[in-house]
């Protein structure tokens, strides 16, 4: 499942990643692949246990946890310091065809999470940059994806993924990945469709309909069956 979540920054808090950003120090994006990305990953990153990474990295969790979509979708129970790279076409950047690692360790902080879900928060505009399409295949095909600044994708970390050579501009995003209370991708899929469908429910028939109190029940049971915490 792919989910799309739109303004998880508003464009001014991106603006204000972006000047930081540009006037730190940035390395290669190889420090943080495993041994097979490090062959096919062509990027910069901002160091990951650097005061400037962790204290935007905050920034992103706490938006994204407190963004009903992205609580629905993912059920987070652990997510990663976030990680922020640049492809810029002058250096012919790119990210071949890889899975990323089943587990990530934080050293600074002890974290060790499970990789269920990746995360790519977009922090360029689509206008800014030629190419850097993150293309995602599943068992459904391969879809291109690339957002407005400010908007986020959320992919299984099972799957092949990609980041397309920029050829012109710079694309700069926030990656970075997440342990869901519901490990197994099919339950979490089923949990998330119910909750969309009980939103749209009170929508239009209130919080206080008997059906649609017994639908949360069921949502919040089916958590209670299958989550891990
Ligand atoms: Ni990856």
């Amino acid at each position: 499942m792919l989910v799309c979540i739109p303004e998880v920054l508003p464009k001014s808090e991106v603006a204000e990643f972006r000047r930081l950003m540009d006037a730190a120090e940035w390395e290669d994006g190889r420090s943080t692949a495993g041994a097979q990305s490090a062959m096919v990953k062509r990027n910069e990153q901002l160091p990951p246990d650097g005061e400037l990474s962790r204290a935007l990295g905050r920034r992103i969790v706490s938006a994204l946890t407190s963004n009903p979509k992205f609580v629905s979708a993912a059920v987070p129970l652990q997510i990663f310091p976030p990680l922020f790279n640049r492809y810029a076409a002058s250096s012919g950047h790119h990210f071949g065809i890889h899975v990323d690692n089943a587990v990530r360790g934080d050293h600074l902080t002890g974290l060790r999470i499970r990789t269920d879900l990746s995360i790519t928060l977009f922090l360029a505009e689509p206008d800014e940059y030629d190419g850097g399409e993150l293309v995602i295949e599943d068992t459904y095909g391969s879809h291109e994806v690339k957002l407005p600044a400010g908007d986020a994708v959320l992919y299984p970390s099972t799957s092949l993924h990609m980041v397309t050579p920029v050829t012109r501009g710079a694309r700069v995003a926030s990656f970075f990945w997440l342990q869901s209370m519901i490990r197994d991708a099919q339950a979490r899929s089923m949990i998330y469709d119910l909750d969309t469908a009980i939103q749209a429910l009170v929508e239009r028939l209130g919080r206080d309909d008997p059906e649609t109190v017994k639908l949360t029940g069921i949502y919040h049971n089916l958590i209670r069956y299958w989550a891990e915490v």
